[in-house]
Order: C-alpha cells, then sequence, then structure tokens
C-alpha cells in the first residue's frame, strides 16, 4: 500500500484509498530516482523542455497556486519556486524514492508542500491556477480520465502544462543520442562515466518500453492526446511534438 499524506491548508484535498494495482511496479521510479537527475541535467533535449517551460512562466500572469503531478525529483518545481516566489505550489509524487530527492533539492523553498498523492487520489477542489503534469500522465491508470483529474484542480482559466511521451521508448536510440551527447560534452572517459553511473536508467527506460509495449502504459500520437484533451474540457493554445518526436507538449487552459 503507498503511503500516503494529507495537505494541510485551506483547501481540503482529501485522500481517496483505491485498490488498484500499483501500476508503478512495472518501472521502478524510486531505483530512477538517484541516476534521473544526473542524466537529466546531461539530456539536452530534457534540458530543452526545462528552457520551453521557464520561458512560458514568463509569459503568464503568476499564479498564486501551482500543483506538479508527478514532480520527480522536483525540477519542473525548481523554477517554479525560483520564478514564482509568491505563489503556493503543491508537489505530487507518489513514489518516496523521487519526492525524497525532491524534498533535499527544493529545501530552500519555503512556499512548496509536498504530497505522496497520485493524482487519482486527490479530490480536486478546482482553484490552481497553473498545473504542471510533466512525462507522468503516460504511466497513469486511464490516462484519458486523469485528464479530467487535471482539468478539475483548475479554476476556469487555469493553465496545464502537460509534456506527455506518447511514442514508444526506442531504448537504443536513446542510448545513441545520450551517448554521442555526452561524448562531445565531457570527451569519452566522461561519457563512458556518467552511463556507468547512469546505467539504471537504460533498464528502466526498457521497462518503460515493455509496459508501452503490453499496453499498461499509453502511447499516442499528438492528434490524440490533443483529442483527449479537448474532450477532458481544455482549450489547447500551443502544440508542438518535442524530446526528438517521442513526446507531446501541449499548453493549455481550462474551459468554464
Ligand atoms: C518520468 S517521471 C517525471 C518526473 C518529472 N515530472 C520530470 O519531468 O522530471 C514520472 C513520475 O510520475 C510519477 N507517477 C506515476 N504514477 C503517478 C500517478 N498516478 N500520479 C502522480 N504521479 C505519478 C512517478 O512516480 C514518477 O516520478
Amino acid at each position: 500500500m503507498p503511503s500516503h499524506t494529507r495537505v494541510e491548508g485551506s483547501d481540503p484535498v482529501t485522500l481517496q484509498k483505491t485498490e488498484t494495482a500499483d501500476r508503478s511496479v512495472r518501472v521502478d521510479w524510486n531505483s530512477y530516482a538517484s541516476a534521473y537527475d544526473l542524466l537529466s541535467e546531461h539530456n539536452p533535449e530534457y534540458q530543452a523542455l526545462l528552457h520551453d517551460f521557464e520561458a512560458f512562466l514568463s509569459t503568464i500572469e503568476k499564479p498564486r497556486l501551482i500543483y506538479d503531478i508527478g514532480g520527480g525529483t522536483g525540477n519542473y518545481t525548481k523554477i517554479a519556486a525560483r520564478d514564482c516566489p509568491g505563489s503556493e505550489i503543491r508537489f505530487m509524487e507518489p513514489d518516496t524514492g523521487m519526492i525524497g530527492m525532491a524534498k533535499s533539492k527544493l529545501a530552500a523553498h519555503g512556499n512548496i508542500r509536498f504530497d505522496t498523492l497520485a493524482l487519482e487520489d486527490i479530490v480536486a477542489t478546482g482553484t490552481a491556477d497553473l498545473v504542471i503534469c510533466v512525462h507522468a500522465l503516460y504511466t497513469m491508470p486511464t490516462p484519458e480520465e486523469r485528464l479530467f483529474d487535471l482539468r478539475r484542480l483548475l479554476r476556469p482559466g487555469g493553465w496545464l502544462y502537460l509534456i506527455d511521451l506518447g511514442r514508444h521508448m526506442d531504448v537504443a536510440d536513446w542510448r545513441n543520442y545520450l551517448f554521442s551527447s555526452l561524448r562531445q560534452q565531457l570527451g569519452l572517459a566522461g561519457a563512458l562515466r556518467i552511463f556507468w553511473q547512469g546505467r539504471e536508467i537504460a533498464k528502466q527506460n526498457q521497462n518503460i518500453l515493455e509496459a508501452q509495449k503490453t499496453g499498461d502504459y499509453w502511447t499516442h500520437t499528438e492528434a490524440e492526446v490533443a483529442t483527449a484533451a479537448t474532450a477532458a474540457g481544455f482549450e489547447i493554445v500551443r502544440k508542438q511534438s518535442v524530446y526528438r518526436g517521442y513526446s507531446d507538449l501541449l499548453v493549455c487552459r481550462a474551459m468554464a
């Protein structure tokens, strides 16, 4: 049974305990956690997504309440906390390894509340101005329904910044790409060192592919995720293929 905590504060966020099988069993996010940032720091495509998010944040009115759903090791919340110090941020991450990394990384910021709730266990209050959900939706049970959960967290007109892996994870293609960019950045010895230290990532990427093939993880085209977002009550403001064509980025507004 996953451990759950309750967010304290004026908006009641309550818990619906579900007895559904833990779908993250296939991909061990906990083992992923320690190697995650090591490779993310050296992955230009991951860094490009962080830059896009920061640029997006600078274009909108400062959000009062932000949720980061499936926030992992906290890289998006780190940007939000730095650029929006007046915002209240709710960091939702069910994996204890990932949230542990996030807590130590974000310890200096006083405006973040951490919670181990999965998205489907949050009873939404409809007050958020911005919801961030990056590379997490595809791992969730019935992702099209989860888009309704994301919608329910937002006030009408609130923003959803969504990135989702849609295509099959070609492990060899990513390994070659990462190795050649690491080699350019650090030379051969440096690339080999980081690859060895981050070897857990290759294993978990293989698990992601397996889960995609069995249908446990959602795969989609850009059009399919856009259709699902529209059906869930979002107006799509920007849509873009990102992450070397593997993922889709949607910037959306919650319709009234
Ligand atoms: C690939 S990581 C992405 C982390 C972060 N958003 C980033 O882009 O760096 C996916 C995360 O989704 C989380 N996750 C899996 N199922 C979830 C659910 N049902 N609700 C919320 N988060 C979930 C996992 O624990 C994992 O940390």
